[in-house]
């Protein structure tokens, strides 16, 4: 397995904590989100079943401050139940039924909270990608609380972790909470500004949507001391060009064609 090492927060070296990330090349989509439904226990078990050990997952609160598995604000895509997911509390969210959108072969699978996957994956040692996700107007409680939890579920563990965001807010606040962390800044568009904000924050790396992948903007990360992602590739040769040109970490859907070697 290809693994790198890459320093956290340089401020944290100040105080004595370095925190290092190490991480394969190919990270499973929420969870292997497109053959099982995505963000929930069977997405993870399926992914790990194909011998995926990295995952990205997106991370939001429920009303009673639970850190829940949904990509989405509201419920009706990836679920049974209706409207925002924010204002539902934890015990209820855990009733719905997140797998028969899917397929009736899922039917009756439930959302995952944040403990539940790290249950999962902390024993088997997978590296996990918690793209922190806020419902609208909490970015800042969102990332603080996802990050005191993440680094209480990853004691000991914090090499296998990643926090992600587009939100430069949340990633101020997970770094205010949880400085020893790994963050990376996600980009859909580039603005100006984009490697000042990314170092703002003290990321480790940035997460690139895949039509802003170029040998520039790999290099212009690399020259600054950031490893660059992109999301999602799932083509073959689009892989591979990104890969030549230097690209350090890919979030794909194609879990049943990427693998990382063993
Ligand atoms: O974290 C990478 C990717 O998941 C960002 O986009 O919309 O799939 O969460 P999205
Ligand atoms: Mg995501």
């Amino acid at each position: 397995m290809r693994q790198k090492l890459y320093t956290a927060d340089p401020g944290c070296a100040v105080l004595g904590y370095i925190a290092h990330m190490s991480c394969p090349r190919f990270i499973a989509h929420r969870g292997a989100g497109t053959c099982a439904p995505e963000n929930t226990m069977a997405a993870f078990e399926l992914g790990a079943a194909l011998g995926h050990t990295a995952f990205e997952c997106d991370v939001k609160l429920s009303a009673d401050d639970v850190c829940v598995l949904l990509h989405d604000d509201t419920l009706e895509r990836t679920t049974n139940g209706q409207g925002a997911a924010g204002a539902m509390r934890w015990a209820d969210l855990r009733q719905l039924d997140a797998g028969t959108w899917l397929s009736p072969d899922f039917a009756g699978e439930p959302l995952a909270s944040l403990a539940d996957i790290a249950r999962l994956c902390c024993p088997k040692g997978y590296f996990v990608n918690l793209e922190i996700k806020p419902s609208p107007g909490t970015d800042t409680h969102t990332a603080h609380l996802v990050a005191n939890a993440a680094a209480a579920l990853w004691a000991g563990q914090h090499t296998q972790l990643l926090l992600s965001s587009f939100s430069h807010v949340a990633l101020q606040a997970a770094r205010a909470a949880q400085p020893q962390l790994a963050r990376a800044h996600l980009f859909k568009t580039l603005p100006p500004d984009w490697l000042d904000l990314a170092q703002d924050v003290a990321c480790q790396g940035v997460v690139l949507h895949h039509s802003l992948v170029s040998p520039h903007t790999i290099a212009a990360c690399h020259a600054q001391g950031l490893w660059c992602a992109s999301y999602t590739v799932n083509d073959p040769e689009q892989a591979q060009r990104f890969i030549g040109w230097g690209l350090d970490h890919l979030i794909t859907d194609a879990v049943k064609t990427f693998k990382n070697p063993t």
